[in-house]
């Protein structure tokens, strides 16, 4: 059984006061959820607050971006023993705005996932088509691509503790989801590329994540797959009544 991850991804929403104002609501509401993996990725700023806020209960935080390097001179970045050491158990990494606006590469993803793993936190990778791409019938390929690229070649023994999200590029931020069929579809490539690339038994226990436009209406048609493994939530992640609906959809 393949327990499910419910992660919010705050992106660059949120100040240290606003970050314990949300998890004084959604504590509470999230108290007696069984069974379920509860992540909560704030901007670094807000990481201590979360983390202090979250102690006593099974919430975790995680980073949304996070350097290759343990140290040295690069301005402006974060590294995977600094988010260890500020109390994050995970970091997302490959997100569709960094591959966007930050030029990411699947090379990046992959020394990315590879120093998050050495430092012990537990990487959610991103991958995921444009529109252009879906039109085109491109799907399985660019998913294809961003697999081989960024999560080929891992240690077995990392690669077990790696989260996959499919997010397609489209449906971020548009209101416009994927439905959950279509959903199921790509995520059952991703578990077929995983097979291909580390065996029945890593695909078989890989949990993949959906998102864009996770809301608390559609949440949980999408978990009612055999393939979705949990969401990455955005824009509702931002609400802590909404979330806490969607977490335990
Ligand atoms: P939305 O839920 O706002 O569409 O964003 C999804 C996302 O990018 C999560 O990482």
């Amino acid at each position: 059984m393949r327990t499910p991850v419910m992660a919010g991804n705050w992106k660059m929403f949120k100040t240290a006061a606003q970050t314990r104002s949300y998890f004084e609501a959604f504590r509470p509401l999230v108290a007696s959820t069984k069974g379920r993996e509860i992540v909560i990725c704030p901007p670094y700023l807000c990481v201590p607050a979360a983390v202090e806020s979250a102690q006593g209960t099974s919430i975790e935080i995680g980073g949304q971006n996070v350097h290759w390097a343990a140290e040295g001179a690069y301005t402006g970045e974060v590294s995977a023993p600094m988010l260890l050491d500020a109390g994050c158990r995970w970091v997302i990494i490959g997100h569709s705005e960094r591959r966007q606006y930050f030029h990411e590469t699947d090379e990046w993803v992959r020394k990315r996932t590879e120093a998050a793993l050495e430092a012990g936190l537990k990487p959610i990778v991103c991958v995921g088509e444009t529109l252009a791409e879906r039109e085109e019938g491109r799907t399985v390929e660019v998913l294809e691509r961003q697999f081989q690229g960024g999560l080929h070649g891992l240690k077995p023994e990392g690669f077990a503790h790696v989260v996959v999200a499919y997010e397609p590029v489209w449906a971020i931020g548009t209101g416009r989801t994927a439905t959950p069929e279509m959903a199921e579809d790509a995520h059952q490539a991703i578990r077929t590329l995983a097979q291909l690339h580390y065996g029945e038994a890593a695909a078989q226990a890989l949990r993949i994540l959906y998102g864009g436009s996770v809301k608390p209406d559609n949440a949980a048609a999408l978990m009612a797959k055999s393939d979705i493994d949990g969401v990455l939530v955005g824009g509702a992640s931002l609400d802590a009544k909404g979330f806490a609906t969607i977490v335990n959809a």
